[in-house]
C-alpha cells in the first residue's frame, strides 16, 4: 500500500480545474451496455473506480479504449449477462444490473455487500425490480435476476437512493413498455443521466419532481457523451483553499449543482463569488460555527460532510454535524481527534466540533475516499510532516490529486510500497 507524505503550513493558492464527475462516469459506462453503436465519452476522470468499471464492461464483451479522459466503448460485442467477479471491487457495479437485465432479460452478479461507511443494503434495487415482476435469487455471495416486462408499469422506490434510481432509469431506457418510477433521487448526476438517456433516444416524461415515466424510443444510440463536472471535487478544493488560509478560483463547475454547499459556506462567513462555471474563493480569516445535516439532494451532500468538518475546526465555537444518511460516516473524526480536533459524539451520527483547532502532524490511515481527502487537507493545515497510509482508497475518486495540490503550492509526495518517494501526479 502507498502513503502520502504531506508537509503542511502553506496556503493553497491558485487555479484548479475540476475533473469529470466520478458518480456520473460510473453510471454512463453501464449505460453503454444498452447502446446499439460505439460511443465516445469525454471528460471521464482517470481514477481507480472508473478503471474497474471499464474492466467489468470489457468482461461482458465490450471493446474499450481509454486515454486522456476520453473513453471509447463499442458495446456491440457484449455477449453475456454474467457480471464478473471484478464487480466486488466497487459498489457502483450494481448499476450494471439494470442495463444488462434490459438487454438479456436476466443477469447474475456478485453481491455488492456493505462497506466501511455503512450497511448499504440493496433492498431498494431488488424491491423495485420485484415490483416490475422480477424473479430474484439472492444469497450472501450472488444475485440472480430474471425479468421481462410485458406491460406498462408504475413502481415506487423504498427510499430516494441514487444508484437504485439510476439502475431503474437504465432498465426503463431499454424497456419497450413505459415504466413510471416514483420517489426518485434527484441528485444532479441522476438528472444528468436522464438527460443523457433522453438524448440517446429514450422517451422520458417528468410527471412530478420525483416521478419519471421512461421507455425505450425507436433506437438507442449516442455518438458522443460528455461527463458533467464533479461537484464534490469542486467543493473539496474550495474547502482545501479555505482551510489552509488560501484563495483562488475553481473552474469547470456548474453553479446550480453547488448551491446547498455554498448556502452553508455563506453561513460560515466565507467570502466567495459563484458564477455559472467558475467559483472564486477569497481568503477568509474567521469562520462562524455552523450546523450541518446531510440529506438527499437538494439537501447538503453527504460526500462533502467530512471535508466540511475542517471548516468547523477553523470556526471559533461549537459546530454540530449530523450525518443523517450513513451510520458510520463520522469515523474520520476519531482520526482528526488524534491530530488535535476537539470533538464530542452525541451518537454515531451526530458530533460537535469545537474550534479553532491547530492540527498537529502525525501518522494516520485513510479509512474511505471522503475521509481520506479530509485527512489530506488536515495534513496541509499542520505545521509539519504527516504520513497518510493506504492512499489507494483516495485514488478511487480524485484524478491527479497530487498534481493539483502541488500546482496550488501544497507539498505532497507519494511513497511507494517499497518506501520510494515518487512525484506521480
Ligand atoms: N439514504 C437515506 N434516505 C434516503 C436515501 C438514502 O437514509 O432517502 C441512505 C441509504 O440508506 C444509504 C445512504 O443514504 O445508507 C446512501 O444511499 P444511496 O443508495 O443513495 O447511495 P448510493 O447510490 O449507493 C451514491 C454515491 C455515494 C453517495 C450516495 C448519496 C455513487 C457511486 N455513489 O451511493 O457516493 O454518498 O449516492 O449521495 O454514485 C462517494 O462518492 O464517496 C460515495 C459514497
Amino acid at each position: 500500500m502507498a502513503s502520502f507524505e504531506i508537509t503542511g503550513g502553506k496556503p493553497l493558492i491558485g487555479t484548479v480545474r475540476v475533473s469529470g464527475a466520478k458518480n456520473e462516469a460510473l453510471k454512463v459506462i453501464p449505460m453503454a451496455v444498452l447502446l446499439e453503436q460505439p460511443v465516445k465519452i469525454t471528460n471521464v476522470p482517470d481514477i481507480v473506480d472508473v478503471r474497474n468499471q471499464i474492466k467489468i464492461i470489457e468482461d461482458l464483451g465490450a471493446q474499450v479504449s481509454f486515454d486522456n479522459d476520453v473513453l471509447f466503448v463499442d458495446p456491440t460485442g457484449i455477449n453475456t449477462p454474467d457480471i464478473s467477479e471484478k464487480a466486488k471491487k466497487l459498489r457502483a457495479s450494481i448499476v450494471f444490473i439494470g442495463p444488462v437485465l434490459a438487454r438479456f432479460k436476466k443477469v447474475s452478479c456478485p453481491h455488492p455487500g456493505g462497506c466501511i461507511i455503512g450497511v448499504r443494503p440493496i433492498d431498494t434495487h431488488t424491491d423495485a425490480f420485484r415490483q416490475l415482476g422480477a424473479q430474484i435469487e439472492e444469497d450472501e455471495e450472488n444475485l440472480k435476476i430474471s425479468l421481462e416486462v410485458t406491460e406498462e408499469k408504475n413502481i415506487g422506490l423504498i427510499e430516494q437512493s441514487v444508484s437504485a434510481t439510476e439502475n431503474l432509469i437504465l432498465f426503463a431506457s431499454g424497456s419497450n413498455f413505459p415504466i413510471t418510477i416514483n420517489n426518485c433521487a434527484i441528485e444532479p448526476e441522476v438528472l444528468d443521466l436522464i438527460r443523457i438517456v433522453e438524448s440517446a433516444g429514450a422517451k422520458v416524461e417528468r410527471l412530478s419532481e420525483r416521478s419519471f415515466k421512461i421507455s425505450r424510443g425507436e433506437s438507442f444510440s449516442a455518438s458522443e457523451i460528455e461527463i458533467m463536472p464533479d461537484r464534490i471535487e469542486a467543493g473539496t478544493f474550495a474547502i482545501a483553499m479555505l482551510a489552509t488560509g488560501g484563495h483562488g478560483e475553481i473552474l469547470n463547475i456548474r453553479k446550480d449543482d453547488l448551491l446547498s454547499f455554498t448556502d452553508l459556506l455563506k453561513k460560515t462567513g466565507v467570502q466567495f463569488t459563484l458564477e455559472d462555471n467558475r467559483m472564486e474563493i477569497k481568503e477568509t480569516k474567521s469562520f462562524e460555527p455552523f450546523e450541518l445535516v446531510t440529506a438527499p439532494h437538494p439537501g447538503f451532500p453527504t460526500d462533502l460532510q467530512s471535508p466540511m468538518a475542517l471548516i468547523a475546526a477553523k470556526a471559533d465555537g461549537k459546530s454540530r454535524i449530523h450525518e443523517a444518511l450513513y451510520e458510520n460516516r463520522l469515523q474520520y473524526l476519531k482520526e482528526l481527534q488524534e491530530m488535535g480536533l476537539e470533538v464530542e459524539f452525541e451518537s454515531n451520527k451526530i458530533a460537535y466540533i469545537t474550534g479553532p483547532t491547530v492540527f498537529k502532524p502525525t501518522e494516520i490511515q485513510s479509512l474511505d475516499l471522503r475521509s481520506g481527502i479530509t485527512l489530506v487537507i488536515a495534513a496541509l493545515m499542520t505545521d509539519g510532516q504527516t504520513i497518510i497510509k493506504d492512499v489507494e482508497i483516495i485514488d478511487r475518486g480524485y484524478e491527479n490529486l497530487e498534481e493539483k495540490i502541488k500546482k496550488l503550492g501544497g507539498q505532497i509526495k507519494r511513497i511507494g510500497t517499497d518506501g520510494t518517494k515518487t512525484d506521480r501526479g
